[in-house]
């Protein structure tokens, strides 16, 4: 598929995945609308990249999303992709994460991809042009994380309405086609700012150390992760898995627990 002159939106732009996505995208020769609440870092990335557009969005904020879809249709006269992928991490015991944290969970991860669904869904449905819609979920939207369970939750989700609009589009003849980005570790900030200023307790700084080791030691970088990305686009792939290895042997276990009604045992890994 043959990218160039095509033109995307892409959701929390200025950091880790979204950053690399639009790299990847300007790389291609697609024109460039790039969101995100970080202002500064968005409108350096942009000023970077030719064909692109910096439009400061905090994907929460609904009528600031519906006025992001009036100006993308308006600047590039049709989105062909639009990506929603700003999402935030949240750490610690379930019941001891402040309730601040688990609504800016809630708000981002499944609030900001709903927004952009009714902002995008029904212009896109419109202007009647082949079009796509990537949601980033997580490998953990297949199978959930202690000490993370705001992230978890809303992972699930967002691996849930992807599917049920996959199959509404369809049902209704739209030409949108849908895909469900589920990421392994890619080196990005998402780990910055864990635990949204609560106070921790140690074995949540402990497994969050780890998981920031682990990304540093096995993370992709965000370019050849963009990169697999689009390829799987142009496959026209519903799931794009760019680390199999992240999600397949957990999926099996995972699958084999249920169908066997075994407990839950996060000590086997
Ligand atoms: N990095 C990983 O290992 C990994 C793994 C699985 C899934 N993901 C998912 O990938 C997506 C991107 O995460 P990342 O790792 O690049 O993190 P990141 O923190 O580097 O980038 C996220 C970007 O989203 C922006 N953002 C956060 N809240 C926002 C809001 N309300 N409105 C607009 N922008 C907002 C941030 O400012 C930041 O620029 C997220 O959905 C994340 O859950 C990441």
């Amino acid at each position: 598929m043959n990218f160039a002159g095509k033109t995307a939106v892409i959701t929390g732009a200025a950091s880790g995945i979204g950053l690399g996505l639009a790299h990847e995208a300007a790389h291609r020769g697609i024109r460039l609308i790039l969101a995100d609440r970080d202002e500064a870092a968005l409108k350096e990335v942009a000023s970077s990249l030719p064909d692109t557009l910096a439009i400061p969005t905090d994907v929460t904020d609904s009528v600031a999303v519906q006025a992001l879809a009036d100006r993308a249709f308006d600047h590039l006269g049709t989105v062909d992709l639009l990506f929603n992928n700003a999402g935030i991490m949240a750490t610690g015991f379930t019941w001891e994460i402040e309730p601040a944290r688990w609504d800016a969970s809630l708000a981002v991860n499944v609030g900001g991809v709903l927004n952009g669904l009714r902002a995008f869904v029904p212009r896109m449905i419109a202007a009647g042009t082949p079009s796509r819609i990537v949601n980033t979920a997580s490998v953990g939207g297949f199978g959930p994380s202690p000490l993370m369970s705001p992230y978890s939750a809303t992972k699930f989700a967002v691996v849930a309405l992807t599917e049920a609009l996959k199959g509404e589009l369809d049902m209704i003849g739209a030409p949108i086609a849908v895909s469900l980005l589920a990421p392994g570790p890619v080196r990005s900030a998402i780990f910055d700012d864990p635990f949204g200023g609560t106070a921790i307790h140690p074995a949540t700084t402990q497994f969050v150390d780890t998981l920031r080791d682990m990304i540093a030691t096995h993370g992709m970088d965000p370019q050849p992760f963009a990169a697999a990305v689009f390829d799987a686009i142009a496959r026209g792939d519903y799931w794009i898995v760019p680390q199999p290895e992240a999600l397949d042997p957990m999926l099996e276990r995972r699958h084999r627990m249920i169908m066997d009604r075994t407990q839950p045992d996060f000590s086997l890994g």
